[in-house]
């Protein structure tokens, strides 16, 4: 056959496949509008495979009609039962082309056309997500929906099932990549192994109209093939593990324990912990998983200890609380959220993923991304804080950075635990479904969206039934609605704990409810393990769900490369430096201002140093426990204090010496300990003894600068008349005392902003930016309005709020149109001004308010930010393009909806109106 270069304007593939049967593949619109270069490389991956393609000289878009090539379809069927000689022919698609694959098979009128024997032809779909066309075709022909399986789990189902040689149509859904389109290439041979073909029957081969064509493949292309083919024999593997597993052993690995268990003698230690974990030795060395170890040297030795007794070498995979850094300890995430800046967010990412790795991890527990509105609970530090936009950004540019060290991350806690009651840990939780679809989701998709490998449950209850244990939750919302296809896990003792819950009545009836709900790893407990055995021998049905649970756990095991390499060792000579200099540049953007009468100070400035944080080395936060207090400073070593006491009480201070200074440091706040899991606290007003010494310091009549370090907004209402200068920061890892320096010297200009609201009064708890409107706004002259009678409704500080040292003036708010339909929607320009003499970095955020709707809306809702630098009298143009998402919200069904009519459009003090038609 004569040898052609691709020509770029074909749009039909054909495989073909053995000696008798031909397989043509119909593509879908993706590939014309995805871009040549997709085909190209497609091209090329078939080629490398031994493929060739017959491609008509036909396009599917964009003038053809849906009838015209069909028979453009029927005619490449014609041809190679005529003209090839094939016996027979298997056609399918994606997306479009399966559309046009399916009426080909069902609607004999266009095969009759060209004289085609039906008989003679076969089908299957892939699909990236017209299941309504499909069963809407299928239907419309009477077809048996039993014999279609359908599923975006495609190449999980297909190895899983055996392909009946009876079955007509197979629908399978897959994701429109060109990873999948590899998979694919590879799960038709697989189909037609499966219809009774011999392998070394598949004779593939790749042609551009009837003739040959030439590719040179390039390096990164031979990799990702080399990637892919090993991605395939991995596939074939596992299945080759999972057959081989006792039930026990399939159980093991849906268990994750402590790694002591393995370290310690276990014999001699039955009576500790092992008894609460009900298993032997042998149990504990068929376990899958381990929770928090402390370094690559305790991994290995865990790691040998166990392949020596294992069966099959299925490696352990070590997980642990990587929250905000491992070994360089990043600012925790409410102080990440803070500094409106997901570059940097995600460069500390990287840093804290390599140095997890480099301790042994391959999974950290993170992100948080649990929306978090109550100042009282505990956990608010480990959140990207109130707002459902910022915690979608922060959470997937945390995960992208983790991803791109090789850490896989587990996003938690599914779902909506931050709206804990009362902020009280492990409380309960009630909200209505579209509350969660419209707020508390965000965070979540933003990691999965990011690329999360493992979702786990939270500890409280949704529509009253524990989150562990939540069917609904776990296989709906999770995987239905968030697409999320990876693993499972409780959280701490959370399936067992749903007999506390008073949903399950014992240990057994938490592991079938839980392994039902879609629950793969229990996380501290053996429940799975002594149960599901007897369990399954019951219902037989279990059988396929733990099966299912467990390849998806073997998956990530493979995506760990743990297969490759146990032990990791590669990781082992990473250096931290570029973790300090991530810590550093996030910490500076972190760090809020939200007072200022007299900063930044001169460094030749005579200064008091006071206060517990004057010389307290532990500033890392909560969730730092691989992080070392000793590799920090103390903020003394970097401000030359004229007068220097760590005492938070007025009567320890030598007056005479503050009196000699000229401008007081207050650093204080609450402890590490104060906040993070089980820390919630009933009062978070700033303690009194901080209100009685500032009162006794003001008398002194010198300039007070308060830093407060804290894990959750406080209330600052009586502190703030007493206070000219206030720093805030929810802790900021190991930088943290050079950072707070240097920001008092005016070296790092803040500008960062409060990533939850203020209260002015412990009583408005909660209270966010972006609540709803309601039916009786505040008014002066009516008394029956919304208001307390001692207390003003304004927080003291609301979400987005931050000072700079420069001062940044927004001017010309304009849109590139007032109206418009969706297609025409208008791009947002205004402009920054900085009006001092201080270069200086600030977020710009754009808030939308739906001004009428069939629901009610928020009287605001962040959409867009960005964040820039200006140089002094330096003005920027920022430009955001509306989005139909920024216009949407989900409606009483669930379904995203936009609504024609006003949305105005604000920007710090300037607003607009854009009207959709
Ligand atoms: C309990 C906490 O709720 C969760 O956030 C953490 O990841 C697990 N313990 C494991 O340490």
């Amino acid at each position: 056959m004569e040898t052609v270069k691709y020509n770029e304007s074909l749009e039909l593939d054909e495989y073909i496949v053995g000696s008798d049967t031909c397989l043509i593949y119909f593509h879908g619109g993706g590939l014309e509008a995805g871009s040549k270069k997709e085909f190209n490389k497609l091209a090329l991956v078939l080629n490398e495979n031994g493929i060739d393609c017959y491609l008509p000289n036909y396009r599917l878009y964009p003038n053809a009609k849906y009838p015209d090539f069909i028979l453009d379809a029927a005619e490449a069927v014609a041809y190679a039962l005529n003209k090839r000689k094939y016996k027979k022919v298997v056609i399918g698609g994606t997306s479009a082309g399966s559309y046009l694959a399916m009426m080909l098979y069902f609607d004999k009128r266009y095969l009759a056309k060209y004289n085609i024997n039906s008989e003679k032809i076969n089908g299957y779909v892939f699909d990236a997500g017209q299941p309504t066309v499909h069963f809407n075709v299928l239907r419309e022909y009477g077809m048996n929906h039993k014999r279609i399986i359908v599923d975006e789990r495609a190449p999980m189902y297909y190895l899983n099932e055996k392909v009946d040689s009876d079955v007509e149509f197979l629908v399978f859904y897959a994701e429109f990549d060109l990873n999948t389109r590899r998979e694919e290439i590879e799960l038709l041979k697989h189909l037609m192994i499966n219809y009774g073909y011999k392998k070394e029957n598949l004779n593939f081969h790749y042609m551009v109209n009837n003739r040959h064509c030439e590719y040179t493949p390039t390096d990164f292309f031979n990799e990702t093939v080399l990637e892919f083919i090993k991605k395939l024999r991995w596939l074939t593997m596992i299945k080759e593990i999972l057959e081989k597993l006792t039930l026990e052993e399939k159980l093991g690995q849906l268990t994750m324990i402590p790694p002591f268990f393995f370290i310690k003698d276990l014999k001699k230690e039955v009576f500790g912990a092992l008894t609460s974990l009900k298993l032997d030795e042998e149990g504990v060395f068929k376990t899958g998983s381990v929770l928090g170890i402390q370094s690559h040297e305790e991994m290995n030795v865990v790691q040998k200890k166990y392949l020596e007794k294992s069966r099959h070498q299925i490696p352990l995979i070590f997980m642990g609380d990587v929250i905000h850094g491992a070994v360089t300890i990043m600012p925790t995430p409410l102080a990440q959220a803070s500094s409106f800046n997901p570059k940097l967010v995600n460069k500390g990412a990287v840093a804290s993923a390599s140095e997890a790795l480099k301790k042994g991890l391959q999974v950290t527990f993170s992100p948080m991304c649990d929306l978090s509105r109550d100042p009282r609970w505990g956990r608010v530090v480990e959140s990207y804080g109130e707002d459902p936009y910022l915690n979608y950004v922060m959470a997937k540019e945390t995960v992208k950075g983790y991803k791109s060290e090789g850490l896989l991350s587990c996003v938690k806690h599914f779902a909506a635990y931050g709206l804990s009651e009362a902020g009280q840990d492990y409380n309960t939780v009630d909200l209505s479904r579209l509350n969660l679809f419209e707020y508390y989701l965000a965070g979540y998709r933003g990691a999965i969206e990011g690329g999360a490998d493992m979702a786990m449950t939270s500890f409280n209850t949704f529509e009253y039934i524990p989150a562990t244990t939540n069917k609904y939750l776990l296989r709906d919302v999770l995987r239905k609605e968030l697409k999320f296809k990876g693993v499972t896990i409780s959280d701490y003792d959370s399936l067992l704990q749903t007999i506390y819950h008073r949903t399950s009545s014992c240990d057994c009836d938490a592991a079938i409810k839980g392994i039902k709900a879609g629950l793969d790893i229990e996380m501290a407990t053996s429940s799975y393990m002594r149960c599901l055995k007897e369990a399954a021998e019951k219902d037989p049905k279990l059988l396929k769900l733990i099966d299912e649970a467990v390849l998806r756990v073997l998956k990530l095991k493979e995506k760990a490369k743990l297969f490759d390499d146990p032990y990791r060792t590669r990781h082992l000579s990473i250096d931290s430096s570029r973790a300090i200099d991530a810590a550093y540049n996030l910490a500076k953007e972190s760090i809020v201002l939200l007072k200022n009468k007299s900063l930044p100070i001169k460094r030749r400035t005579k200064v008091s140093l006071l206060g517990k944080y004057a010389t307290e080395k532990h500033v890392l936060g909560p969730w730092s426990w691989h992080g070392d207090p000793k590799d920090t400073d103390e903020l003394a070593e970097h401000i030359n204090a004229g007068y220097l006491n760590s005492s938070e009480y007025f009567d320890d201070y030598d007056i005479e010496s503050i009196e000699k200074t000229d401008h007081i440091i207050l650093a204080i706040g609450e402890l590490y300990h104060e906040s993070g899991e089980a820390h919630s606290k009933a009062d978070v007003n700033l303690s009194n003894h901080y209100i009685e010494l500032l009162e006794d310091l003001r008398k002194l009549k010198i300039p007070i600068t308060v830093i407060l370090y804290t894990g959750r907004p406080q209330i600052l209402t009586k502190a703030l008349p007493l206070i000219d200068n206030l720093l805030v920061h929810f802790h900021l890892g190991t930088t943290t005392s050079k950072v707070v320096a240097d920001t008092i010297y005016g070296i790092n200009n803040p500008s960062a902003r409060l990533p939850m609201t203020f209260p002015r009064h412990q009583g408005q708890i909660p209270i966010y930016y972006n609540r709803l409107s309601t039916g009786r706004p505040y008014s002066k002259t009516n008394p029956y309005t919304l208001k307390y009678l001692d207390v003003q409704n304004e927080p003291l500080f609301e979400f987005g709020y931050g000072l700079s040292y420069s001062n940044f003036v927004y001017s010309n708010l304009e849109l590139s149109n007032n109206q418009g339909d969706l297609k025409s929607l208008p791009s947002v320009k205004v402009t920054v001004t900085n009006d001092s003499n201080i270069s200086g970095k600030t977020s710009v955020l754009l808030y939308i308010r739906d001004e009428f709707a069939s629901i009610a809306r928020p009287v605001k809702e962040l959409k867009q930010f960005k964040k820039i630098s200006l140089k002094p009298h330096e003005s920027k143009v920022v430009e955001f393009k509306l989005t139909k998402d920024d216009l949407s919200f989900y409606n009483q069904n669930l379904k995203k909806i936009v609504e024609p009519g006003d949305f105005t459009i604000l920007i710090e003090n300037l607003a607009t109106k854009f009207t959709l038609n």
